[in-house]
C-alpha cells in the first residue's frame, strides 16, 4: 500500500482525488500498490468540499502529516509559497517523496529542491507546473540524454490565451478578461496571469531544464497583454496574424535570451491556431529537430492526471533520479534581443508622432493615437525611447512580428 499526503483540496487536490478514486483497479495493474491517500492538508477545516470524503483524514496541521511514517508520498498542491516552501523542504527532510504542480514555488526554489532531493535520494517532480496537463517535462528530460536544447518556447498560459481568442472575435480586453473570471480560468485578481508572471515561472523551469544551467525569473525580459486593446487586434488582423503571449528561451553559441512577451503570429505559425485555454510548447533539439506539443494548460483533471503521472514514476521507480539541472554558466544576451514590432502608443503629440515616424517602416495610424510597424531593431533601444518620451506601460501596447 502507497500512502500519500495531499497538501490542498482545491481545483487540482479534488481533480487528485477523483482519478485516484475511479482508476484504483489500473492504478493497481500498472504498479503493483494500492494507491490511497492518507491525509489531506488545508487552510479552512470547515469549508464544504466538493466530494464525498472521510473528514477524519483531513487536517489543517502539517505536522500530522510530516510525523506520519506511513505517508512516503507528498503531492503539494496548495498555491501558497511560503508555506509550500517549508512543505517541500521538510518533507523532503524527513524522506518523503515530492510531487507539486505549484510552479510559484518550484520556480523559485528550484535548484534548491532539486539539489535536497538528489542528497536525500528522492523524487521530486513537477510536471503539473508546466502546460498543465501537457506532458512535456518528462519527454524534454528524456531528450536532454540525446541532445543539445537549441530552442524552447511557448503560449503557457490559458488565461491569456482565452482573453487573446476572445478579443480575436471582437470583444475588448475587459469583457473577455470578465468572461475569463466568471468561466474560472482567470483569478479574481489576475495580474500573474495577464502581466506575464505564471509565463515567466513556466519558462524559467523549462529554461533551465533544456538549456543546462541556472536561468532565473529575473533573467527573463516580460512584457504581458494588460494593455492590449480591440483596436490593436483590428490592426494585427489586416496582416492575417494574430497575437499569443510567447514565452521564449534561444541558445546561442555564446550565451541564451530569455523574453515574455505578446508576439504577432501568422497563419503559418503552429501557434496561431492554438485557441482559448489550450497550450503548447514547441522544443527544438539539435537531433531531433522540432517538436510540439500541445494540450489543456490547467484544468481539475488535467493538472491532476499529469501530478498523478509523477506519482506512478515515483512507485514503479522509473522518473530519471539523480539532479538533471545542469551547471553550465550561461551568458544573458537579452540586449541583443531584436525584430520589427508592433507599436501603439495611445496618447498623440507633434513629438511623439514625429519620433514614432522615425523608426517607422509602415505607419498605421497617426491620430488620436499613434500606430506603427517598425524597422528591424533592438528592443532595449525601443524600450528605452519609451521611456525617454514617459509613456507608461499602460499606455502602449508592443508586440513583437514573429518569424
Ligand atoms: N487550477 C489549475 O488548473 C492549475 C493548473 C496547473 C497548476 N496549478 C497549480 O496547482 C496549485 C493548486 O491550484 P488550485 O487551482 O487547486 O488552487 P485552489 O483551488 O485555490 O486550492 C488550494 C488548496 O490549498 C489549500 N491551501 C492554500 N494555502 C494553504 C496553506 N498555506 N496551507 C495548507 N493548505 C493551503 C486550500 O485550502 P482550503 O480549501 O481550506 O482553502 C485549498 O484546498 C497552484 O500552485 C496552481 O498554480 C493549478
Amino acid at each position: 500500500m502507497i500512502n500519500i499526503g495531499l497538501l490542498g483540496f482545491g481545483t487540482v487536490g479534488t481533480g487528485i482525488f477523483k482519478i485516484l478514486e475511479s482508476r484504483q483497479e489500473q492504478l493497481k495493474r500498472i504498479t503493483g500498490e494500492s494507491i490511497s491517500i492518507k491525509r489531506i492538508l488545508v487552510k479552512n477545516l470547515h469549508k464544504k468540499r466538493d466530494v464525498e470524503i472521510n473528514l477524519d483524514i483531513i487536517t489543517d496541521n502539517f505536522d500530522d502529516i510530516l510525523t506520519d511514517k506511513d505517508i512516503t508520498i507528498i503531492i503539494e498542491v496548495t498555491g501558497d509559497l511560503e508555506d509550500s516552501y517549508n512543505y517541500i523542504t521538510e518533507s523532503l527532510k524527513a524522506g518523503k517523496h515530492v510531487v507539486t504542480a505549484n510552479k510559484k514555488v518550484a520556480s523559485r526554489y528550484f535548484e534548491e529542491f532539486t539539489d535536497l532531493a538528489d542528497k536525500m535520494g528522492l523524487a521530486f517532480l513537477y510536471e503539473g507546473c508546466v502546460g498543465g496537463g501537457i506532458p512535456v517535462i518528462k519527454p524534454l528530460k528524456e531528450q536532454l540524454a540525446l541532445n543539445e536544447i537549441i530552442e524552447v518556447k511557448g503560449i503557457l498560459n490559458g488565461t491569456c490565451n482565452y482573453i487573446l481568442t476572445r478579443m480575436e472575435e471582437g470583444l475588448e480586453y475587459s469583457e473577455a478578461l470578465k468572461i475569463a473570471q466568471q468561466l474560472g480560468f482567470a483569478e479574481l485578481d489576475p495580474a500573474d496571469d495577464v502581466k506575464g508572471i505564471d509565463t515567466r515561472r513556466k519558462l524559467r523551469i523549462l529554461g533551465t531544464l533544456a538549456l543546462q544551467g541556472r536561468i532565473q525569473e529575473e533573467d527573463i525580459l516580460l512584457r504581458g497583454i494588460s494593455s492590449i486593446k480591440a483596436v490593436d487586434i483590428d490592426y494585427i488582423k489586416r496582416i492575417n496574424s494574430t497575437v499569443r503571449l510567447i514565452g521564449e528561451i534561444r541558445s546561442y553559441e555564446d550565451g541564451y535570451t530569455a523574453i515574455v512577451e505578446p508576439v504577432i503570429v501568422s497563419q503559418d505559425s503552429p501557434f496561431y491556431s492554438v485557441c482559448y485555454e489550450k497550450n503548447a510548447i514547441f522544443l527544438k533539439g539539435d537531433n531531433v529537430g522540432d517538436l510540439i506539443f500541445y494540450g489543456s494548460g490547467a484544468g481539475m483533471l488535467p493538472t491532476g492526471n499529469a501530478v498523478l503521472e509523477d506519482v506512478i514514476d515515483i512507485i514503479t521507480g522509473s522518473y530519471r533520479n539523480g539532479n538533471l539541472l545542469g551547471t553550465r554558466k550561461l551568458k544573458n544576451l537579452n540586449s541583443n534581443i531584436k525584430g520589427e514590432y508592433y507599436l501603439r502608443i495611445s496618447k498623440s503629440c507633434n513629438d511623439i508622432a514625429n519620433i514614432m515616424e522615425s523608426i517607422a517602416k509602415e505607419i498605421l495610424c497617426r491620430d488620436e493615437c499613434v500606430v506603427i510597424m517598425t524597422r528591424s531593431m533592438l528592443l532595449e533601444d525601443i524600450t528605452n525611447l519609451l521611456k525617454a518620451m514617459e509613456i507608461k506601460e499602460e499606455e502602449y501596447f508592443l508586440a513583437r512580428r514573429g518569424e
